[in-house]
């Protein structure tokens, strides 16, 4: 299907720049999903991946729009740095204090945050619009799912290791938030139809912030779906877990597909190739669409 049929020609001197930074960058699949996109639209555009440091990062900004990219996305650890960057930032972008998408126009330089997108998408997949969900975390990812979540009226009960950050996040959102020790994650997973879990517990491939009996016993009631926003290759412990447990559950992946369809929307003010962005991600991450 991609480019099946089509004399593609380029790269050439008219080609243009979208790309990824972040550090590491070396095990993204962005540019797996993004080229296939950009090669289904017959788009004359490159994505690359750039491994840039922190100290590095305002030259970046610099290099990339002196080279005349359309803009970059943005991973760890340079959300916080790509904010401080943008002379305008998106409500979200502000929301959030992250920005995961730079745009350039002229001398503007604007910044998006599509995580919040890429967690309300992710959530509709998993079916009905939950009335209450557990967010465990409250970093950046934290920071992104709890407005996704808050802006279509659910009701957080929000955990963090350190709980000054949960009530950080909690009095940011407002309305009907509130905070619970991590202590009692096991507890509040009864009482929610959706856990989003947000930490880098599980990065690992061995963690999990619950288990599967914790999990299944929360089933029985009206727990019925777990997003992850961790992505690893093979499954993360808590969808194992979830599945095991015969919930609705989804790591990362299709999360990082919605940001980048929304990011796409951003750089070339047209609709992106979703489904095909989601099946080459799935390729790309070893796995069946
Ligand atoms: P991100 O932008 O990916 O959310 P972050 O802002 O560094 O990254 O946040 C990391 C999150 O993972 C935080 O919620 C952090 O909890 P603290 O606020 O207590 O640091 C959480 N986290 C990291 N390691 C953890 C661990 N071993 N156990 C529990 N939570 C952990």
């Amino acid at each position: 299907m991609v480019g099946q049929g089509i004399a593609v020609t380029f790269p050439d001197a008219e080609t243009k720049l979208v790309g990824v930074v972040g550090h590491p960058i070396s095990h993204t699949l962005s540019p797996a999903f993004w080229n296939a996109a950009l090669r289904h639209d017959e788009r004359n555009a490159v994505f690359l991946a750039f491994e840039v440091t922190p100290d590095d990062f305002a030259d970046f900004v610099i290099g990339m729009r002196a080279a005349g990219a359309i803009g970059f996305n943005v991973t760890m650890p340079h959300k916080a740095h790509a904010f401080a960057a943008c002379t305008h930032r998106s409500d979200e972008a502000e929301a959030t204090g992250a920005v995961n998408v730079v745009v350039f126009e002229g001398d503007v330089i604007r910044g998006y945050n599509t995580d919040v997108y890429g967690v309300t998408q992710a959530v509709a997949d998993l079916g009905p619009r939950p009335e209450r969900a557990l967010l465990i975390g409250a970093g950046g990812a934290g920071r992104a799912a709890a407005l996704a979540l808050a802006r279509q009226d659910v009701e957080l009960v929000i955990a963090n290791r350190t709980l000054s950050r949960a009530r950080e996040l909690c009095d940011t959102i407002g309305g009907r938030s509130q905070v619970v020790g991590w202590a009692e994650i096991a507890n509040a997973a009864e009482t929610v139809d959706l856990i989003v879990h947000t930490t880098s517990v599980g990065l690992d491939g061995k963690a999990t912030v619950l288990d599967d009996e914790t999990l299944r016993r929360a089933g029985s009631g009206r727990l019925r779906a777990v997003l992850d926003v961790v992505y690893r290759p093979g499954e993360t412990p808590l969808v194992h877990a979830a599945r095991k447990a015969g919930l609705h559950a989804q790591d990362g992946l299709r999360m990082l597909v919605h940001q980048a369809a929304e990011a796409y929307r951003l750089f070339f003010g047209a609709e992106p190739p979703t489904e095909v962005m989601h099946e080459a991600a799935a390729q790309a991450a070893g796995r069946h669409a």
